[in-house]
Order: structure tokens, then sequence, then C-alpha cells
């Protein structure tokens, strides 16, 4: 129901902190600065960049309008605006949230594993070959499941009282390291060749397929976009509140914390003279060759390890909540559970789900081809063809607290032809791919 019983962030400014809680996690840290490296430098950087302000502004814009106007969870929202032709729309969200978090999930634990490392007794330089141990197994599934009953006790408290408290407390923290340890980064003896091999630009690259795919799935990863997390966070807004200003903000948050986190891991493992160890494996940068870093820094690798991985967690974990708070508030819509009860119940069943991906850690890398390439993109496509064509009046809605805003129809339009055909592109050449990668895990090659 809109209306009294509907809980209500206190504030602008901790709806702004949640959505950015939501959007900046293990995709900017984690996944950005491989991606980039890997995919041309900086000109991967321009091109993202471009992706975000010309497809995952509109779509984020586009949520926060359903969400707001609607007062429901996706499910509803969706229904409310499109008809019930739609709801099929708003469950796939759901299932893309409990699919996402379930692998999420696992990947936040190692981070939790890591940071227990560290404050145990520090990384030593065998961390590389521990890293088997550490990623897949019993162990994997301990973090993991520590880690989800932290997310299901922040979402059981509620909106205000769990998520937008836990966002107001972590991340100005958040930037202040990651900030702190950019600066810190640049001191460092070989700090130019890490920004170098981050940033030196080859547009060659750009025209390959994939990379287009890549930046395309990150933007929407990165941006939490395509499932409806945006949507049901901005059902908690009132009609006062500019969401254009606001959907730039949190853009603009997103975008700079990843390119910040680039400063921080390159020069990080140029310094320590282990380049050669980041190309290979995709969780290479991160989880393989930090931690060496940190281990071969001594005392002050321990300290900076330690506010890395502590920086990682809090992204992991706001981002872990919007994931979480989808399935709840639909839960919540549909059963008419509490919220508690549908905390524990929702999220107990995607700790179990995620077993499959912390004991076989090709579950998880398949999990997120599935879940960027199809389920987020098409999810996205989706919500285009809403937005612009079975909508009633979308300019209305986002009128509503920010006034006349002129290139309003330049959004609606970008929404009714230019995104989804982007959109419709990449998924064509995206879904074969993830099929193929999908049907090798079964046959078991
Ligand atoms: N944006 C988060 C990250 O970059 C992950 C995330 C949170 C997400 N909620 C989402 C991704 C919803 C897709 C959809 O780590």
């Amino acid at each position: 129901m809109a209306g009294p019983g509907r809980e209500r962030w206190s504030s602008k400014s901790g709806f702004v902190l949640a959505a950015v809680g939501s959007a900046v996690g293990l995709g900017n840290m984690w996944r950005f600065s491989y991606l980039a490296a890997e995919n041309g430098g900086a000109a991967f950087v321009i091109l993202y960049v471009v992706l975000t302000l010309a497809v995952g502004l509109p779509v984020l814009l586009a949520e926060m309008a359903i969400g707001r106007g609607a007062q429901h969870a996706p499910v509803r929202a969706l229904a409310h605006f499109g008809g019930d032709a739609w709801k099929p729309l708003g469950m796939i969200f759901v299932a893309a949230g409990f699919v996402i978090l379930s692998y999420y999930g696992v990947i936040a634990g190692w981070t939790l594993r890591y940071a227990w490392i560290v404050l145990s007794n520090g990384f030593t330089t065998e961390i590389a070959d521990r890293f088997g141990d550490i990623s897949e197994g019993w162990d994997a599934f301990a973090f993991h499941v520590g880690f989800m009953v932290v997310t299901i006790i922040i979402v059981g408290h509620g909106v205000k009282a769990g998520i937008e408290r836990a966002s107001v407390l972590l991340m100005p923290l958040l930037f202040t390291i990651v900030v702190g340890l950019a600066i810190y980064a640049a001191t460092l003896d070989g700090a130019g060749a890490g920004y170098d091999y981050y940033l030196s630009a080859d547009f060659s690259k750009l025209w390959h397929p994939q990379v287009l795919q890549d930046a395309a799935g990150q933007a929407f990863f990165s941006l939490s976009l395509g499932m409806g997390a945006m949507l049901t966070y901005a059902s908690y807004l009132d009609r006062d509140q500019n969401l254009p200003n606001e959907s730039v903000v949190i853009a603009g948050a997103d975008v700079g914390i990843a390119f910040v986190a680039g400063l921080v891991v390159f020069p990080l493992i140029f310094a320590l003279g282990l380049s050669d160890k980041v190309s290979g494996s995709t969780v290479g940068a991160l989880f393989i060759t930090l931690p060496q870093a940190f281990a071969e820094m001594g005392g002050v690798g321990r300290v900076v390890g330690l506010l890395f991985f502590f920086a990682l967690i809090v992204g992991a974990l706001t981002s872990a909540m919007s994931l979480l708070e989808v399935v709840v508030s639909s839960a919540i819509d549909r059963f008419g559970w509490s919220r508690v009860q549908a905390a524990w119940l929702c999220g107990g069943a995607i700790t179990v789900l995620g077993s499959f991906a912390a004991f076989d850690i090709r579950v998880l890398d398949v999990s997120d081809q599935f879940a960027n390439n199809i389920l987020l993109l098409g999810g996205g496509f989706a919500l285009c063809l809403f937005v612009g064509w079975a909508m009633p009046d979308p300019e209305s809605e986002v009128r509503a607290g920010a006034g006349n805003v002129p290139w309003l129809p330049v959004w609606r339009n970008l929404l009714r032809f230019v995104v989804p055909v982007f959109l419709g592109y990449v998924l064509v050449q995206a879904v074969p791919d993830t099929l193929i990668a999908i049907a090798d895990l079964f046959s078991g090659s």
C-alpha cells in the first residue's frame, strides 16, 4: 500500500547515500579496474563514461520515476503503470536479485576472509597459492553465510533504521578510505608505471563487440540497474525530490569511485613489481595480486590491506542490502510477511542457493555472466520499452519535485529508440556466448 503504512527515507541525503551505497560495490573496486586494464585502459574508461551517461543515466531515472510514482516494489509497480501483463517482468527482477546476491555474497565472503587474515596474522607471500582454498569449498561457504547474516539483520531493521542508517554511517567512511589510499598509492615508487598500465589509451580494442558488451554490462551492474533495485529504493521517496539531480549525483559518485579505485589498485601492484601477475585471471587483480602486494609491504601492508578490504566489505554490504531489499519488499507486498520474517526467509533461501557458487567457482563465473549479459541487459531493455512505450506519462512523474526539465523529451526518446536499439544489439551478441557458457557448465567440460 502506498500511503501512511509505507516506510520512508528520513532525509534526501539518506536516500542518495543508500542509492550510492547500492551502486558502489565490488563492481567498482574489483571488476572495473581489471576490465579497464584488459580492454584498452583510458579508451575503455571513456567508453564507460559515455555509456553511463547515454544508457545508464536514462535507465536510472526511469527506474526512479517508476518506483516513486508507484510506491511499490517492482512487481506491483510495473502493474500499477502498465497493467498485469508487466508483472512477469517484475518477477524476473526478483529472480535476478536471488541469482546475483547468491554469488555476490560468496565474493563478499572472500573479502571478509581476507580482512580476517590481515587481522589475525597478516598476509604472507603464499597467499596466491591459498586463493583456491579461500574461494571454493567450506571456507568460502562459511564466510558467505556470515556476510549474508549481517545483510539480513540490517535489511530486517527496515528502510530507515537499517538500510539508511548503515549507509549514512558507512559510505562517508568508504569515500575517505578510497581517496586516502589513492593519495598514499601516488607516493609509491612505480606508481607512474601503474597509471600507465591503467590509463594508457588503446582505442583499437574498443571495436571488439566483446568490449562493448563488457562495458555495457558493467555500466548496468555498477549502477545497480536492470532488476529494480533503484526502483525499489525510490519507492520509499516522496514526490518532492528532484529525481534528475539525484540520478546525476548517484551516477557521478559511482563512476568516480570506480575510477579512483583503479588509482589505488594499479600503483600498488606496479610499485611491488607484480604486474606480470595481473593478467590472465579475471579475479587476479584484486584477490591474488593485491594481497601479495600487501604481504610484501610488511607492516604498512597490514594497515593498507586492512583499510582496502574494509572498504571492499563496506561496498559489498551496502550493495547486497539493495539486492536483498528487492526480494524482501516484493515478498512483503505479495505475501504480507513481516519485514523480519521476509528478510530471514528470503535471505536464507539466497544463502542456500549461494552454496553452488561457494563450492564451485565455475558456477560463480557463469552466474555472473548470466546475470550481467542476460538478466540485467535484458531487464534494462524491457524497462526501456516499458517507460518509453507503455507507461502513460513518465515525464510528469519526473517533473514532480523537479519542475520543468527541458531535456525530458530527449530522455523519453532515448528510452524509446536509442537505448533499446543499443541494448538489443549488445544482447544479440551476448546471449549466444552466455548460453554456450551455461551449456558447458552443465555438460561438465
Ligand atoms: N552495483 C553493485 C556493485 O557495483 C552491485 C549491485 C547492487 C547490483 N545492487 C544491484 C547489481 C542490482 C545489479 C543490480 O557492486
